[in-house]
């Protein structure tokens, strides 16, 4: 188990400022996974990577209360300061709760766990018999045109072969599975294309890459790194700058899951 001081001591790579500022659409785009949760009154939600708690504030404005769960010292920070409560440092793939809760709600995080079953048994623990699963996440093809622009990149430099991807974007089919081997049963699941526009980063993809793609280029050396991120930008053009907007090639896994029988 991971714990919270292995996970202070751990550098973040977030700079939350600019998640808000540059990234807001994560949580802008993210309403239809909220209306799918359906938070009620009285009823306790758990935001499994509730980064800087835009969505937790939301689901707590709609009556129900909200358990706070990142494992960035810095998203646990912004969020608690933006909900004046309490939030959890705990990894995705391991964390615990007392009290089992109504709902885990998760919504651009899971992707970044890499081990899924592992997480979705953790999920299943803090759930009651009954309680959803509702998530929202990168799925099969996320990015992929982002990725490719990178990797050529690499290639030109004769660094594609030490390009490690840090995330896990898995087919429809093979995400039920997951969850329907671990205790839940299946109520919904859809996976679709979502392209994102970037218009808060100047630099379009290249930005984005800067924000989220530092574990794709630690194996090139400091002062090259931003002439790859320039040439990623150049190549991935073509396909994801249309009439001067920049787009990123999301696509979208959304699900709702129900725990079944006793979890623990
Ligand atoms: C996503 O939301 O799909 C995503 C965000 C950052 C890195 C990778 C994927």
């Amino acid at each position: 188990m991971t714990t919270t001081q292995e996970l202070t001591r751990r550098p973040s790579p977030w700079d939350t400022g600019r998640y808000d500022a540059q990234f807001g659409y994560v949580s802008r785009l993210a309403g239809g996974v909220v209306e799918l949760l359906a938070p009620q009154p009285g009823e306790t939600v758990l935001d499994l990577g509730c980064g800087t708690g835009e969505l937790a504030e939301v689901i707590r404005a709609r009556g129900a209360a909200v358990v706070l769960v990142d494992s960035d010292p810095e998203m646990v920070v912004a969020a608690s300061t933006r909900l004046q409560q309490a939030a959890t440092l705990a990894d995705g793939h391991d964390f615990r709760v007392t009290t089992p809760v109504d709902a885990v709600f998760s919504n651009a995080a899971l992707h970044w766990m890499t081990r899924p079953d592992e997480v979705v048994r953790a999920v299943r623990a803090a759930l009651r018999p009954g309680g959803r699963f509702v998530a929202e996440m990168g799925g099969a093809r996320n990015v992929a045109g982002i990725i490719d622009a990178l990797r050529r990149a690499l290639a030109e430099r004769g660094l594609a072969a030490g390009m490690r991807v840090p995330w896990y974007f898995p087919e429809p089919a093979e995400y039920a599975a997951l969850l329907e081997a671990n205790g839940f049963r299946v109520k919904l699941i859809e996976h679709f294309s979502r392209p994102t526009d970037l218009d808060d980063c100047p630099e379009g993809v290249v930005d984005w890459l800067r924000m989220f793609g530092s574990a794709l280029t630690e194996h090139v050396p400091g002062a090259d790194r931003e002439d790859v991120l320039r040439r990623a930008g150049e190549l991935a053009a073509p396909e994801l700058l249309r009439d001067g907007r920049w787009y990123a090639d999301y696509w979208r896994l959304r699900f709702v899951a129900t725990a079944e029988g006793a979890g623990r």
